[in-house]
């Protein structure tokens, strides 16, 4: 692996994605507040003033812009792909993927892709890869830090997504270093959607190469797994052997789809991971009962991902004119969902900048909602219930690091926290 783009570094790709992603200063949690109050609909580009880029990419600001924040209005949006269409995402951040991206697919296409797909994602199917997941976080990881009673529990959280997909995709196992390559590869694709002039050619020519050093490595293995007889129960021999209505997929698809994965699955769950993390070791009383019963790990992660989502809004193009709280949207409007907003509506949530676990179970918009609602959200889930129950069980006595700052989520595109100094007996 001689590619430049091979030099680069999992960590530093990592906080240069989090630069790009976290925008000014502003807290976007009480700027929604506000907003709430003052109106439910902000005519304009509500996110330009936060200096992050949206999924359209270069069409940002390119068209009529509007920004809705109440929980009712993000989910009739979200939940009706025929009004609220993608596909502009294919020239946006789809742009950086060449191939099968379903994200910015929509209709009748998008149905019968996701349908091809969508198997190899279920809880029957991803629930059969715990024993092996379990057995990489102990094993390679939390019982290895075990004699240094000290951790940034995010160096874990960094590598755990990528290191987890990596054995589930089917990848062979004789070289598991490549994959923090793939992992940064992931990570300059998602940064290649630069806003900042002065850094955007470079972060485009660096996207450019992990795309392509992507694709020759998943290359290599699709079309070996395919001319072996496409066997497995992994994801790559899966997709190999998917069929919906008389529709497969050939192996251009089966590698652009997986690639597209890697960016998907990776730092999104270890942002996640960070922050279920934090709210667990700061919220009084938390860590003694989650360690004391560990079914209340689903409801942290669904607490979690409705009071700190990780992508804190959505955007749609409308199909045709629409109208919300007397204001017409035209048609061919870029409509920008704020789910981070949503998620604390105070007509939808009681108390909804209380972090609460025991509240009663209602959908939220942190993996999106409707047509293209995460995929792999069981397995980010498996993944991340796996890695604290790992942490609870193995490591005594675990609180924050007293000497050091106590972490904060912050961000307002991609929300997490940087570091997360752990210590225990
Ligand atoms: C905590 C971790 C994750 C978060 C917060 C997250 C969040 C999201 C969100 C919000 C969407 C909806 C996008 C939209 O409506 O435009 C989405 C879609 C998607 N996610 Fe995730 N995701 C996570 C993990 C994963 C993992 C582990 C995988 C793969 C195994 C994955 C694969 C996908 C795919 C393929 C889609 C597109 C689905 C479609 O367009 O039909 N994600 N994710």
């Amino acid at each position: 692996m001689s590619n430049e783009s091979a030099a680069l570094d999992l960590a530093t790709a990592y906080s240069a994605v989090s630069d790009l992603y976290r925008g000014t200063e502003l807290d976007i949690h009480e700027v929604c507040r506000q907003q709430r109050h003052i109106s439910p609909i902000y005519e304009g580009d509500f996110i330009t003033q936060f200096g992050v880029p949206t999924n359209a990419g270069t069409k940002q600001g390119t068209k009529p812009t509007y920004a809705l924040f109440k929980y009712q209005d993000v989910m009739a949006v979200l939940r009706d792909g025929a009004t609220y269409t993608s596909g502009f995402i294919a020239e946006g951040l789809g742009a950086f993927f060449d191939g099968l991206i379903i994200l910015a697919m929509d209709g009748d296409e998008h149905r019968k892709v996701r349908a091809l797909l969508q198997p190899a994602f279920m809880p029957e199917t991803v629930n059969k890869w715990r024993p092996q997941i379990d057995q990489v976080i102990r094993e390679e990881y939390i019982q290895k830090m075990l004699p240094d009673k000290k951790a940034d529990l995010m160096k874990f959280g960094l590598e755990l997504p990528i290191r987890v997909m990596y054995a589930l995709m089917g990848f062979p196992s004789d070289d598991p270093s490549k994959y923090k390559q793939y992992a940064a590869w992931a990570l300059a694709i998602v940064g290649g959607n630069q806003i900042d002039p002065a850094k955007m050619d470079e972060a485009r020519r660096q996207a450019g190469l992990a795309v392509k050093g992507l694709y020759d490595a998943l290359a290599d293995v699709v079309v070996k797994r395919r001319a072996e007889g496409s066997q497995g129960d992994d994801v790559v021999g899966r997709l190999l052997r998917a069929e919906y209505e008389g529709r497969t997929l050939d192996d251009h698809e089966v590698i652009t789809f997986t690639r597209s994965l890697l960016p998907a699955a990776g730092e999104t769950t270890t942002r996640m991971f960070g922050s279920v993390m934090t709210l667990l070791l700061t919220t009084p009383g938390l860590l003694e009962r989650v360690k004391a019963d560990r079914t209340l790990i689903n409801k942290l992660m669904d607490e979690t991902t409705r009071f700190e989502p990780v992508a804190t809004f959505k955007v749609r193009e409308t199909a045709k004119e629409v109208e919300f709280h007397g204001v017409k949207i035209p048609k061919g409007s870029f409509v920008q969902c704020m789910v981070i907003s949503a998620n604390r509506d105070e007509d939808a949530f009681e108390n909804a900048d209380k972090f609460d676990i025991d509240r009663k179970t209602k959908p939220s918009f942190g993996f999106g909602f409707g047509p293209h609602m995460c995929i792999g959200q069981f397995v980010a889930k498996l993944e991340i219930s796996s890695a604290v129950n790992a942490i609870l069980d193995l490591l005594p006595n675990l609180r924050l690091d007293p000497t050091q700052p106590v972490p904060v989520i912050s961000g307002a595109q991609l929300r997490g926290v940087s570091k997360l100094p752990v210590i225990w007996d």
